[in-house]
């Protein structure tokens, strides 16, 4: 006879809750790390916003978090990423979670593309990424364990023509995740989030071409990728390394 499904094993855990965790998201005044702080904020995380340029989105957002506390530091500098992490170990007291999204976007021809250009995207997307992810995991194993989102691209994954440089570094987020996911475990997660189209006011005519032949039939939103944020957040130690594209369906063309 079966024996009733009574262990933990067989009925699976709850997913963690985020109450009282503190998330810092990087790149959070605006459009996807908006969406993603608010989302945290809901869930009842004291989230961290994290900004460089936006001071006015940034308030915004963080008044919107419910009185969320602010950060500012250019990414680009490994000494402000550690002051960055400093910051918010003495004004938050520990680090549950971190969502790398600040990242930039530039589109060059590849034989065009001059040095400067290389680095001004590579500095950010996925320099940044590797010393926010070793500093915070410094943090987390204070705390005795957390979770690391780094929100990649769908460019990560499919090659685009004009945007060799960019899809390389989003390809290193990609291989980034995993090896850390190794490197880290089993305290701390890492895994990430590959965003298709995700359409705001400034979308160009090749994101409208991208849009159109999305399976699904449209752009996506903040609030679906904030979903599959705390997906990651909320999971057990036992998802780790994987790399989740939420893109409409776009990356089975
Ligand atoms: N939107 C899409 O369709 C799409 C598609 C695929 C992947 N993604 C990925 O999703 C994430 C969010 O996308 P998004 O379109 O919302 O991003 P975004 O608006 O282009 O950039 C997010 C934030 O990154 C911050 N940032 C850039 N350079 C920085 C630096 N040197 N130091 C500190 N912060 C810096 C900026 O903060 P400040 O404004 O405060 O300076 C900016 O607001 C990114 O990782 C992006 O690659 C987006």
């Amino acid at each position: 006879m079966a024996s009733p499904p009574s262990s933990s094993g067989e009925m699976g855990q709850p997913a963690q809750s985020l109450v009282g965790k503190v998330i810092l998201v990087t790149g959070a005044a605006k459009r996807i790390g908006r969406g993603i702080a608010l989302r945290l904020a809901a869930e009842g995380a004291r989230v961290a916003i994290h900004y460089q340029r936006s001071e006015d989105d940034a308030r915004r957002t963080a008044k919107d978090c419910g009185g969320a506390e602010l950060f500012r530091a250019n990414l680009e500098s490994v000494a402000e990423i550690t002051r960055l992490f400093g910051d918010v170990e003495h004004r938050l007291g520990r680090l549950d979670g971190l969502v790398n999204n600040a990242a930039r976007f530039t589109r060059f021809d590849p034989l065009e593309i001059t040095e400067k250009d290389w680095d001004f995207i590579h500095s950010v997307n996925l320099k940044a990424v590797f010393f926010c992810c070793q500093n915070g995991a410094r943090l987390m194993q204070k705390a005795g364990g957390g979770r690391i989102v780094n929100i990649g691209s769908l460019g990560g994954i499919r090659p685009w023509a004009e945007h060799a440089h960019y899809c390389s570094s989003k390809a290193g987020v990609i291989m980034l995740t995993r090896a850390l996911a190794k490197a880290l475990a089993p305290a701390i997660t890492v895994n990430s989030v590959a965003p298709g189209v995700i359409p705001f006011e400034d979308i160009d005519e090749r994101g409208k071409q991208l849009i159109e032949v999305t399976p699904a039939g449209r752009g996506g939103t903040p609030g679906e990728i904030a979903e599959a944020v705390v997906y990651f957040l909320k999971a057990s130690e036992f998802v780790t390394g994987q790399i989740l594209a939420v893109d409409g369906g776009l990356s089975q063309r």
